[in-house]
């Protein structure tokens, strides 16, 4: 679900957009970052700004889609470019071939995933519903990954019981999880018996834009997410880093 600052993109609106003095403002348009370091309150700080401008070497397909993903009213809930491009060189790096996308949404980070993986390597691709995914397979193909995606629609929950019933339970390299917060557990627990030893679980809003610091009692996601946090941290079975990129991820090392 659309959770924050995704009306403030809405209403900005396609007026704004006609304003856009420049390519510039459009290339910096972006996800809805946690951490404004720098000394601006807003979305794209001068520091921040720097830092997309001097990492973020993203894919034309992939700014095609983002672009097209923000404008959106749901577009707040897109990936954030650079953590999408860490977790893509981190995927090379351990020359992963089978990776899990928990949550499509457009399919930023599945075609980011896509587009590192080997010509036989394969995204499963798990979401609820294929609304999104629609808008964004024209761009799948003209990035040239389609065939390398596997899009289930399905709850995760029940894709990722298949997998595990159909054997294969150490086979994925790499796995995102970006779906409902409420059954992160039930997802990471999943992803840990899928992945193999040295494969990576990354967990996406582990900060929940601060609310993990004070979780209300009602808030069940924010507590799902927070005691997630609590049992990652002493977890056994995987070295970790807590990176404050995006709304916070967590990148689990499977030992
Ligand atoms: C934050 S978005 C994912 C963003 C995406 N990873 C990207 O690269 O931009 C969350 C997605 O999770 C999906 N979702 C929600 N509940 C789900 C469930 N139970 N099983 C699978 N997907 C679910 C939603 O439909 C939505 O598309
Ligand atoms: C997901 O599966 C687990 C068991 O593997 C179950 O306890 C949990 O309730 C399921 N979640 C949903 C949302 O169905
Ligand atoms: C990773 O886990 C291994 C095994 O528990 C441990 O020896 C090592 O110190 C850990 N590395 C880090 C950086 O936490």
């Amino acid at each position: 679900m659309p959770l924050w600052g995704v009306s403030k993109e809405a209403a900005v609106g396609s007026a704004a957009l006609g304003l856009a003095l420049a390519a510039g403002y459009l290339a910096g348009r972006r996800c809805h970052s946690t951490f404004d370091y720098g000394t601006h309150k807003g979305r794209n700080s001068p520091l921040q700004q720097y830092v997309l401008d001097h990492s973020l070497r993203e894919h034309p397909s992939l700014k095609k889609l983002r672009l097209l993903t923000l404008d959106l009213p749901q577009g707040g809930m897109l990936v954030c470019s650079d953590q999408a491009q860490l977790m893509a060189n981190l995927a090379r790096l351990i020359k992963a071939k089978k990776v899990l996308e928990i949550g499509v949404f457009t399919g930023y980070n599945t075609i980011n995933m896509a587009l590192v993986l080997p010509e036989d390597g394969q995204v499963v691709a798990c979401d609820i519903s294929e609304d999104f995914a629609r808008i964004g397979k024209p761009v799948w193909k003209e990035a040239g990954v389609e065939h390398k995606i596997d899009l289930r629609i399905k709850p995760a929950n029940q894709t990722l019981d298949e997998l595990i019933a159909s054997g294969e339970a150490g086979t994925f390299d790499f796995a995102f999880i970006d779906a409902d917060k409420e059954s992160y557990n039930d997802y990471y627990e999943k992803c840990l018996r899928l992945i193999r030893k040295g494969g990576i679980i990354a967990i996406d809003n582990v900060l929940w834009h601060g609310r993990v610091l004070n979780p209300g009692k009602d808030d069940l996601e924010t507590q799902s997410l927070h005691q997630l946090n609590e049992k990652i941290f002493r977890d056994p079975r995987v070295n970790i880093s807590m990176v404050p990129m995006g709304d916070g991820v967590t990148f689990a090392f499977k030992l």
